[in-house]
């Protein structure tokens, strides 16, 4: 993996195939592991940048909450090290929250950007509160619980009996995940702000992918918008894991929609 430093923290990334940059961004207690499937898939025609977040992964996991803000400047930070001045960014779930900031800041840096099982809205009241009570679980237990209680939400619901093993990667996955680290994360999550208006006012084409059994991010929460830049695709069958659930149905839409972004 390569490595390079933001504001002092060691962010590792992975840097394969050739041709237009494509940036992907995973979720949650996820790491880039989440899209080694999804990879190969494009980077023949792709050059596949995939960063280890701060907190998650082979990178550094600083004490303390960290913000949606701080994670998009370690992305800018990232392409400025790799000498990239345009490039497509996607992010899955908090990396599509990672997305919308740089998008909101950093437009002219992108050729076009998307979600992936995200949203543009900022958590409820509902939703801050559970951040609090994960929080303190993972101060108090570590976060093997916490990740084999979170991660099979995270799939349709047939997929926990009939793909075992998507469940367990995801967990295992997880697991590497700093405590700090994810509880950095989760209050950044916590306190980001609507960013409705980054998608309805962008001149840029984007991407909104939506699983048909989404638990965690609904496609209605994903689909905020409804203008011509923006193409909305459902992935059917799938919750909020495309890229372990149907990798390949989830690289064909990128793929489509990297032609748009050329064509653009
Ligand atoms: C993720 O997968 O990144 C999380 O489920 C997002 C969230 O908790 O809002």
């Amino acid at each position: 993996m390569g490595k390079i430093i933001c504001d002092g923290n060691t962010i590792c990334y992975k840097d394969q195939g050739q041709g237009e940059p494509l940036v992907l961004l995973h979720g949650f207690c996820g790491s880039s592991e989440y899209w080694d499937q999804v990879v190969p898939l494009l980077s023949e025609r792709y050059r596949c940048i995939v960063p280890d977040l701060r907190g998650h992964g082979f990178s550094d996991a600083p004490m303390g909450a960290y913000t949606i803000e701080q994670m998009a400047d370690d992305v800018v930070q990232l392409l400025d090290a790799l000498e990239l001045t345009k490039v497509t960014l996607l992010g899955h779930s908090l990396g599509g929250y990672i997305t919308l900031s740089f998008a909101q800041r950093y437009a002219s840096r992108l050729n076009g950007f998307g979600l992936i099982h995200s949203t543009a809205f900022p958590d409820s009241e509902e939703a801050k509160e559970k951040r609090l009570l994960a929080v303190r679980g993972i101060q108090s237990n570590g976060i093997t619980p916490f990740v084999d209680k979170m991660i099979p939400s995270l799939f349709a619901p047939d997929h926990i009996n009939t793909h075992p093993e998507w469940i367990h990667l995801a967990k295992e996955i997880g697991y590497k995940t700093p405590p700090q680290g994810a509880t950095g994360a989760a209050m950044a999550m916590r306190e980001r702000p609507d960013r409705r208006e980054v998608l309805s006012a962008t001149v840029l084409p984007v991407l909104l992918v939506a699983g048909e059994k989404d638990g965690i991010i609904s496609p209605e929460k994903t689909f905020t918008v409804d203008q011509p830049k923006v193409t909305q695709v459902t992935i059917t069958d799938v919750g909020h894991m495309s890229m372990l659930e149907a990798p390949d149905q989830l690289a064909e839409t990128i793929v489509t929609f990297l032609d748009k972004v050329k064509a653009n």
